[in-house]
């Protein structure tokens, strides 16, 4: 069992609630543990049922007793994210915490030998209307209504989103270049993932002003690539572009998480925390 080592501290999150979404995936769990460390409830929430009840299953092995609810939420369906929100009403519980997290990762192929739907001269509409509307119409739908229920509350409240590195640099195209491959098949970082972290870092500094009256804070955390066995000459290349000189672990961003979410950060407000181990300071 993971211990709680900030009780009575400014991190402490115990009588807190968080809602997360995407929390199925490789951060939204690591997320959920840096909160759980802290006392606080989570509500974990993604579309993906079996990965859902595989993550409440593997965070109960770490904190046996702690409070985790699970909650099927697609954040690109209003109806969806309401449903979550009449669920919290019965369970009683007052959320204190949004972190919008959910996100269609569009993995850059490597092996492209047809017309490479990546590139911006090919994108098609309706993989950049999918890809933005998880990414970014699905923060703005749940800030809609989670931070209203903050506001009724009346307790103030965090909301976090989480962004990218690539919300404030260019994707570097070279590192996904593959060999022997004419020009219009090289694969590319899509267009859509930097303008959902740019557009994130503009809904938090719109919120940053909007709620703080309330009690209501709103910033981004902004982390670099996680090593995740991404092919070796990727690595290589990337690496190169940090100045740590490697990759960040997944539990890396933990810290960052607890501070942001927690009085820790109680007059921090519509800023994007940049943890790419100094690579956006080239
Ligand atoms: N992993 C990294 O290297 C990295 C780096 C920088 C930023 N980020 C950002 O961190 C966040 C988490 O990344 P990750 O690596 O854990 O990604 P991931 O792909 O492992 O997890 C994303 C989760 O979002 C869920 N999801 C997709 N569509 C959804 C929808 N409509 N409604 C609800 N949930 C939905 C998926 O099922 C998945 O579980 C993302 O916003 C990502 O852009 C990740």
């Amino acid at each position: 069992m993971i211990a709680q080592p900030f009780k009575g501290t400014a991190f402490d999150l115990r009588g807190k609630t968080a809602l997360i979404t995407g929390s199925a995936g490789l951060l939204g769990f690591e997320h959920a543990i840096a909160l759980l460390e802290c006392g606080c409830a989570v509500i974990i929430t993604d579309i993906d049922q079996a990965k859902l009840l595989e993550t409440k299953n593997k965070l109960l092995d770490h904190f046996p007793s702690a409070s985790i609810f699970v909650h099927v939420m697609d954040v690109t369906s209003q109806d969806s994210i309401q449903s979550v929100s009449t669920f919290i009403d019965d369970q009683k519980l007052d959320l204190h915490i949004l972190i919008n997290n959910a996100a269609i990762d569009p993995k850059v192929r490597t092996n492209s030998s047809s017309t490479e739907f990546s590139r911006l001269e090919n994108f098609p509409l309706s993989q950049w209307n999918l890809q933005i509307s998880v990414g970014l119409t699905g923060a703005f739908l749940c800030c809609k209504v989670f931070g209203t229920k903050m506001l009724k509350y009346g307790n103030g409240g965090v909301i976090l989103n989480i962004a990218s590195d690539l919300s404030v640099i260019a994707p570097d195209q070279r590192l996904y270049k593959q060999p022997n491959l004419p020009d219009e098949f090289q694969p590319v970082k899509p267009v859509t993932y930097s303008v959902i972290k740019s557009g994130l870092v503009g809904l938090t500094r719109y919120l940053s002003t909007y709620w703080a009256d309330k009690g209501i804070r709103c910033n981004s955390l902004s982390p670099g690539g996680v090593y995740n066995h991404q092919p070796r000459d990727f690595v290589d290349k990337l690496v190169d572009l940090i100045p740590i000189g490697r990759m960040a672990h997944k539990s890396e961003y933990r810290s960052a998480i607890q501070f942001l979410c927690s009085d820790a950060s109680s007059y921090m407000n519509g800023q994007n925390l940049l943890l790419d181990g100094g690579r956006s300071a080239l």
